[in-house]
């Protein structure tokens, strides 16, 4: 296993043992591809989502020439009108090429598959394996074949002819040709609306938030005074029948986006992109995810998605997460969407969706620049980030939270339970938790309190001891660093709210 593995399984661990992430559905042996987050990993991406909402919508961002930036929110619905998923392209079009095993019966995207290949032997079968996953495809060529993995090369499975598929071994199986061609597989959630279960009833699970956005185009420019270029936000549930979900809560089948469409003058398009994808990184960055882990790449025209081809491209904002490294997975994407969308869906419902400039008494259809986000995706790259090793204490590591999205801002501790320690530490409690995330607890010895702290991020603890007895000050111990300091009990409400700045 190796040492990027065995951080992940870590990781994976702490966040069951400590109330994080569970497998969904778990008592009844769990569903792939669906989550629970705990108590705190629910308040950790609450308090992801309300920064990015704070940071969006109540307090937007300064634009490139000084000016405070226009934007609404909107909370839309999950299922909506079949219709718009035609006019989206997602009911023709967002399709993933899928390679089933007909031995296995296991199904795999096309394009996350490779093969190790024979440098020089033809005769000798491909190895297919799940990318980042070669670790089984190694075992077979040793142990079935008495070969080294060094005679292989890896190559795209989407590389090798299909007439060759006949001489692949599945990830999942030891016997030749039991791959199928790709073919095509819609990622929609299906379900039924009303009483009959028949075709004219068929709608989908939203596989995005941004087409909700759209739909109310219109009726937020009617109702609210906003005026091109301004910007609709929205956070909510997607869903994705994704056929290889994987990499714990990575890519999942039910998950929250956090989604800006930004309406600007088709010229104006380049300055808002840039604008945008500048802004979006250091946010990340002000959140938390620091260093060399967050990376920026730039998309070639052959990957854009069908919206973004004619634009000014797509922009990812990737995080070195355990299992991509040394590569990177999406965190954000900004893509110019053009005007695409407004105008397919002005043709497939024929409500007009222009836009009407008063200063220049014109009507146009303006441009997207849609800065999209993973929330469940940001919350991990948060946890993979705060995961911090330290031998030196009890728990061995700690998770080092950004104090703004910690779960819980301090720990508030009697010593020992005796002298009114816990009276004094229960009434300072109870002064500071409608306001702040704070916890109270008496149990176990103070070092175990502590450990457990550090394992939830809590980035300070206030102890009473007999000191505060003599002179009203308590100890305030720091997560990072662990060194303690006094401070009057009356200011530790005014310290948290310097430190939370
Ligand atoms: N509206 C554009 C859009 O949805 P996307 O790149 O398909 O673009 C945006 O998704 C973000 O949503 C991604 O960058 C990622 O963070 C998150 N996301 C997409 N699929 C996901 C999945 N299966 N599980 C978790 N997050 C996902």
């Amino acid at each position: 296993m190796s040492e990027l593995q065995k951080s992940m399984d870590e990781i994976v661990a702490l966040c069951k043992r400590r109330g994080f992430i569970y497998p969904a559905s778990e008592i009844y042996g769990g569903i792939n591809g669906f989550w629970d987050f705990g108590p705190l990993g629910t308040q950790l991406k609450n308090n992801i989502r309300d920064l990015w909402w704070r940071d969006t919508v109540l307090c937007p961002p300064i634009g490139p020439e000084g000016e405070i930036l226009s934007m609404v929110g909107v909370d839309t619905s999950i299922i909506q009108n079949p219709r718009v998923w035609e006019a989206s392209g997602h009911v023709g079009g967002f399709n993933d090429p899928m390679v089933d095993c007909r031995e296995s019966k296991n199904r795999y995207r096309h394009d996350h598959l490779q093969v190790l290949r024979h440098r020089s032997d033809e005769s000798i079968p491909m190895f297919a394996f799940l990318e980042g996953e070669p670790e089984p495809a190694y075992r077979k060529i040793k142990k079935q074949h008495k070969l080294s993995p060094e005679e292989f090369t890896a190559v795209p499975l989407t590389e090798i002819p299909l007439s060759y598929l006949e001489r692949v071994i599945g990830p999942d199986t030891d016997k030749k040709g039991t791959l199928t061609e790709p073919r095509q597989f819609n990622l929609m959630f299906k379900t039924y609306v009303g009483a009959v279960q028949d075709e004219d009833a068929v709608a989908y699970l939203r596989p995005e938030t941004a087409q909700g956005i759209f739909l109310n185009f219109k009726s937020v420019l009617d109702t609210m005074r906003v005026k091109v270029p301004f910007g609709i936000a929205q956070i909510g549930r997607a869903f994705r029948n994704e056929v290889t979900p994987r990499n714990y809560i990575f890519r999942s089948r039910e998950f929250e986006q956090m989604e800006i469409e930004w309406f600007c003058q088709p010229d104006q398009a380049k300055k808002w992109y840039d604008f945008w994808c500048e802004h979006r990184k250091n946010w990340w960055q002000a959140v938390g995810l620091k260093g060399a882990n967050l990376n920026l790449r730039s998309h070639g025209k052959e990957e854009l998605a069908h919206y973004a081809k004619e634009g000014c491209g797509t922009f990812d904002i990737e995080y070195r997460f355990p299992f991509s490294a040394p590569g990177f997975g999406e965190l954000e994407g900004v893509a110019h969407r053009t005007d695409f969308d407004l105008r397919q869906h002005q043709q497939y419902s024929r409500a007009k969706l222009e836009y009407f400039d008063p200063d220049n008494q014109e009507r146009y259809f303006p441009h997207v620049i849609e800065p999209s986000a993973g929330l469940s995706r940001g919350v991990l790259a948060l946890i993979c980030e705060a995961f911090t090793t330290d031998p030196e204490r009890p728990s061995k590591m700690f998770m080092k939270f950004n104090p703004r999205i910690a779960p819980i801002t301090a720990g508030i501790f009697p010593l020992v339970n005796k002298e009114g320690m816990a009276e004094i530490a229960e009434k300072l409690y109870q002064e500071l938790r409608c306001r702040y995330a704070v916890q109270f607890d008496v149990k176990q010895t103070v070092g175990k309190r502590y450990a457990r702290m550090d394992e939830a991020g809590t980035p300070f603890c206030f102890t009473v001891d007999s000191q505060t007895l003599q002179d009203q000050t308590v100890t305030v111990r720091y997560r990072d660093t662990t060194q303690q300091e006094r401070v009057n009990i009356d200011k530790v409400a005014s310290f948290l709210q310097d430190h939370l700045a």
